[in-house]
């Protein structure tokens, strides 16, 4: 195993553009600065410790959770933590059995090679990946046709750390073949605050304790997002202040950047409205609702209705998206009158769709 990580391979550096090296720049380096995912922590520290003392690589891990939650940063921790070196590449990236080869054959003993949104990897790609995982051995085909052989090359031990933001998606044969899984969950208000407060640290923001509250509460569990607001407010704090970030300040910038009480931004409010004030609550159709508020039907289901849900603002039923009572609340619109129709908002109505997973999109 080598010393210190190559400095172009290491996530963060100038390759990156705009926020995702502000990102790099606040990525807790080690485990032990790593806040919150405690199960997580503990149980990766075993392994890592375990590959350590062995004086091998740790065995391959998957990284599951949502888009934020610190895959990226977790990885860089397992190559710091075993004092390897860390390469990072991602499923879309390699197009070609011969891309992967490329860089597997360039791996030296004890690497860590990230592999970002496994998920994405073509399968002609995944199955060259199998044997590379397993038995640390890569065959690849040369020439064509009836001239065509396959010959096999020994491969360094390494470490792969795949991430994916959908572990529906990955396929059984390649989720098996990593030893370690582990899924992120949204985090703690508390475990926010103290990023959020770890951050400003970094960057030499003077910070209440009560304005990194504010933030960390309507960061939607998700750390990427509290160095963003933490970022905004300071912006505002050294354009229309001394720098000093309070409650009122915090407050006052985050209603500037529309950021509601809950974290909901303008869109994920316009959406409601729609659904709330154009068409009664629902049941809606997904793509009548995203004609709606003139988004697509993609933007909506990925990155507005997660967070919605996780609210409990918005319900999919098999009719179509509805708004809950929470929803009237939270935009301070009276409750529909109960008793007309079949209102499935109803306390001790009977639900009308089945158990909560993934419903069809309309
Ligand atoms: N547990 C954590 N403690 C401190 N900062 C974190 C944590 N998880 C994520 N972050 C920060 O959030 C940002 C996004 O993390 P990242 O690892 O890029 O997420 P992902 O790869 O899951 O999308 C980074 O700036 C990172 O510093
Ligand atoms: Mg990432």
């Amino acid at each position: 195993m080598t010393g210190a990580p190559r400095e172009d391979d290491v996530l963060g550096s100038e390759a990156l553009p705009g926020e995702d090296r502000l990102d790099a720049s606040l990525r807790p380096a080690r485990l032990e600065e790593f806040v919150g995912q405690d199960r997580v922590r503990r149980q990766l520290e075993l392994v890592l410790t375990g590959a350590r003392q062995r004086g091998q690589a740790a065995d391959h891990v998957l990284l599951s959770g949502a888009p934020g939650l610190g895959k990226t940063t977790l990885a860089a921790i397992v190559a710091a933590e075993v004092g390897a070196s860390f390469r990072a590449t991602s499923g879309p990236a390699i197009e070609r059995p011969g891309d992967l080869a490329a860089i597997l054959t360039g791996l030296e003993p004890g690497d860590v090679l990230f592999l970002d949104e496994v998920h994405r990897l073509p399968r002609t790609v995944e199955e060259v990946l199998y044997p590379a995982m397993e038995d640390y051995q890569l065959d690849i085909v040369i020439g064509k046709g009836p001239g065509a052989r396959s010959i096999r090359l020994d491969l360094p031990r390494f470490t792969l750390v795949g991430a994916t933001t959908r572990t529906g998606l990955i396929s059984s044969p390649l989720r098996d073949r990593f030893g370690f899984s582990a899924h992120l969950e949204h985090y703690e208000v508390a475990e926010l605050e103290r990023i959020v407060t770890r951050s400003a640290g970094l960057l030499s923001v003077p910070i209440a304790g009560d304005a990194a509250v504010e933030i960390a509460s309507r960061s939607r569990g998700t750390p990427r997002i509290a160095n963003r607001l933490l970022r905004r407010v300071r912006d505002v704090a050294e354009v229309e202040g001394d720098g000093q970030v309070d409650l009122a300040l915090a407050r006052r910038a985050l209603e500037l950047f529309d950021v509601d009480e809950l974290g909901l931004d303008r869109l994920d409010r316009r959406v409601l409205e729609a659904l709330v004030d154009r068409f009664g609550g629902g049941p809606v159709g997904l793509t009548t609702l995203a004609t709606a508020v003139t988004e697509e039907p993609d933007t909506l289901e990925d990155a507005v209705e997660p967070f919605l849900l996780r609210c409990g603002l918005l319900q999919r039923t098999p009719r179509g998206r509805i708004a809950t009572l929470g929803a009237y609340a939270h935009l301070g619109r009276s409750a529909p009158s109960p008793g007309a129709g079949v209102d499935p908002r109803r306390p001790g109505a009977v639900p009308l769709f089945g158990p909560e997973g993934e419903p069809s999109r309309e």
